[in-house]
């Protein structure tokens, strides 16, 4: 990502916050100061893996013990600007594992298939450890995106396969559909998972951005684990839409995706932030243009506001809101920074009441969110 301020400046702007509410602020002084420490790196006691808080996804056999927060791989080499190299990103993808992470999310279509290739080659140290949880649907043809969905049974196969290549494993902890298939009835899939998942080749299933009605129809045939849509304070659809409600009755787990919304909710975005085209879906996205950002910063305000008063970020008041709904709510926020894995999992070490989420709730519900999160072309293939 390319911005008008440097990257150097953006880190000092987000310490300077925090210092500034130490010196303001004195009844929160020793949270700021953890804070703190956690974004210069100095205090990691906190934050190894045997501090690390677990929750499980689904119920009965279709149940999966992960992480609280999960690791959403896709922006290292995919849609989100930075391509750090190869070995940067397996030694933060390490580390994620060092601190107790289980759960790494990736997709066929991340890349396309590059991203699946990154996890494979990291996470093979640690096989069987961790979880990494992937997605069929989206076709690919010789490596590339053709914008057609494809979940019919041969092809669905055909993917499992290749996945398992890449990722280096015999079996696949989460098998993701990505996207509704019109022309493949989600009962058909549900069956070609089943026959999966028998052969050993996939342990559990889940659906991407699909409805209340879908969930039920393909969990009648294949319990489901997980549902995995976008869900965080500036998108609350699964909370209207059934989507939640229908998880909370049949035992399936929730895995908010985008969580810090493409990462706008971190504070690091400004209606100056420059997008790589090439390589970042956000400049095609309404909420991320210019007019959108510059309106929708009232948003991070609110935010930082409730954060400053907490010794909390942005994002770690975000990536905590979406926790405290409900214990078998996963998100997996994706970042090629260590101190931002640092910060994202330091969420876990703070206590923030019900009461005082609901105020923030309120006080964001009010502020209207100007930009759709999709163009009409990627809203398409989503299924409610
Ligand atoms: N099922 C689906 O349809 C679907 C759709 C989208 C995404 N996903 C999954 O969800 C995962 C996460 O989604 P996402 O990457 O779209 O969005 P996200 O997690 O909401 O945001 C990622 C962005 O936030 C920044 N960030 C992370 N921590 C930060 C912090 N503490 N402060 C400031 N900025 C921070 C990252 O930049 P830095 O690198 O600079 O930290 C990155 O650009 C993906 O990896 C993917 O696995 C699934």
């Amino acid at each position: 990502m390319k911005e008008e301020k440097g990257v150097s400046r953006r880190g000092f702007l987000k310490t300077a916050a925090v210092i500034g509410a130490a010196l303001s602020i004195n009844p929160v002084l020793d949270k700021v100061h953890a804070a703190e420490a956690v974004l210069s790196g100095k205090d990691s006691t906190k934050l190894k893996s045997g501090n690390m808080q677990y929750r499980t996804l689904g119920s009965g056999n279709a149940a999966m013990k992960v992480s609280a927060l999960g690791f959403g791989v896709m922006g290292m080499n995919y849609n989100r600007s930075q391509s750090p190299d190869r070995k940067e990103c397996i030694r933060l993808i390490h580390e994620a594992v060092d601190r107790g992470v289980t759960l790494f999310d990736t997709a066929i279509i991340y890349g396309p298939l590059k991203n699946e290739l990154l996890v494979g080659e990291a996470l093979e140290p640690y096989k069987g450890r961790v979880n990494v949880t992937t997605k069929f649907g989206h076709e690919v043809i010789d490596g590339k995106g053709t914008g057609r969905q494809d979940s019919s049974r041969a092809t669905v196969r055909r993917y499992c396969e290749e996945s398992l290549r890449r990722l280096r494993i015999d079996s696949i902890p989460l098998f993701y559909q990505h996207r509704y298939d019109r022309n493949t009835p989600i009962e058909e899939v549900a069956e070609t998972i089943s026959e999966l998942i028998r052969e050993g080749k996939v342990r559990r299933w889940g659906l991407c951005e699909v409805s209340a009605d879908t969930i039920r129809k393909a969990h009648a045939v294949c319990p489901l684990t997980a549902i995995q849509s976008e869900y965080h304070l500036m998108h609350r659809d699964v909370e209207i839409n059934g989507v939640l409600d229908t998880c909370r009755e049949l035992g399936i787990g929730f895995v908010p995706c985008s969580p810090l919304n493409r990462g706008f909710l971190g504070g690091c975005i400004n209606e100056y932030t420059r997008f790589d085209t090439d390589n970042d879906n956000r400049h095609i996205l309404p909420r991320f243009r210019p007019e959108a950002i510059r309106a929708n910063t009232r948003i991070v305000n609110e935010l930082r506001q409730f954060g400053r008063e907490r010794g909390m970020t942005s994002s770690q008041v975000a990536l905590g809101w979406l926790l405290h709904k409900a214990p078998w709510i996963v998100p997996i926020p994706g970042t090629t920074k260590h101190s931002h894995l640092e910060e994202n999992l330091h969420t876990l070490t703070f206590s923030v009441s019900d009461e005082e989420w609901r105020t923030l709730e309120t006080a964001v519900a009010a502020i209207p969110v100007v930009g759709d999160r999709y163009n009409a072309e990627q809203q398409k293939p989503v299924g409610y």
